[in-house]
């Protein structure tokens, strides 16, 4: 049976890819966080499982807004970075795990979660920039991917509540899943941060540091903030966080938190990354 064996959170700052692709992690910008997410990658370089199951969200660069599913699961067998206007970041196309993914669809609809299903989906920042801070500039990814699109900019998005009982679902379709593999599990996004509008550049460490601090002493309370406290509180993007709550309902009750930074601002954001080890 597959075993999942962490979860990872991390922020999906475009700039941060940026400065790998372009050689500035160096300058004095980049340099704090960059060496702040050291022990990350080697914790990944150590801990790389077969496939790392990652929700994300596409930022209308494959979908349109005129068709925008609540969850959508790829199933292809390699996926392509998005061009988001300036070509593709310049990264190695992402293996898929289309039998994982298949199993999950089959087992979390079998609890009343209809997931879409798309097995052409060009990924964009919100899923390249996780795997470049994770694993740096491989030639190729060294695990492949099921990813797991969240809708969170049109409304009505999923609760935060909805985002957790998925996870759940998927980590039990994990569990039942009957190759002996390994598997990660990443939610991406956040955290406070505000992109546009009167408050934009927006910030909050208290709520954050609560957001993360709850992923281990109550993942339920983070299950029970609204959209619009999220917004209120987090900024308008800051709604992003609820893909957070899928990875963490996907692990057990009692994880090890072996790694967590925190930082600002990197761009807009307040950046923020933890790693969960599933007892
Ligand atoms: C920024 C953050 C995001 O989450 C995003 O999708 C785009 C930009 C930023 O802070 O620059
Ligand atoms: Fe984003």
């Amino acid at each position: 049976m597959a075993k999942l064996i962490a979860g990872m959170g991390t922020s999906h700052v475009p700039g941060l890819g940026a400065a790998l692709d372009n050689g500035k992690t160096h300058e004095p910008y980049w340099k704090k966080l960059f060496e702040g997410l050291e022990p990350l990658r080697a914790w990944h370089r150590n801990n790389t499982p077969d496939v790392n199951i990652i929700v994300y969200n596409d930022h209308a660069t494959e979908f349109s807004l005129d068709s925008y599913s609540t969850f959508t699961i790829g199933v292809g067998e390699n996926f392509r970075p998005a061009d988001e206007g300036w070509g593709p970041r310049p990264v190695p196309s992402m293996d898929g795990c289309p039998d994982l993914a298949w199993h999950i669809i089959e087992s979390v609809m079998a609890e009343e979660f209809d997931l879409a299903v798309n097995a052409s989906m060009d990924l964009d920042h919100g899923f390249t920039v996780p795997l470049s801070i994770a694993y740096g500039q491989p030639k190729k990814w060294p695990a492949a991917v099921v990813p797991v699109c969240v809708n969170v900019i049109q409304h009505p998005l999923p609760t935060a509540l909805r985002c957790f009982k998925l996870g759940q679902a998927i980590g039990r379709a994990v569990a039942s899943f009957p190759e002996k593999i390994n598997v990660g599990i990443w939610g991406t996004g956040g955290l406070s941060h505000q992109l546009g509008g009167e408050r934009v550049g927006v910030v909050n460490p208290e709520f954050d540091k609560k957001f993360l601090d709850n992923l281990i002493k109550d993942p339920l309370a983070n299950t029970r903030i609204s959209h619009t406290e999220f917004m209120r509180e987090a900024g308008c993007e800051g709604v992003e966080m609820i893909m957070w709550n899928v990875m963490r309902g996907a692990l057990g009750d009692d994880v090890d938190e072996v790694f967590r930074l925190y930082h600002i601002p990197v761009s807009a954001t307040a950046y923020g990354a933890i790693i969960l080890e599933n007892n």
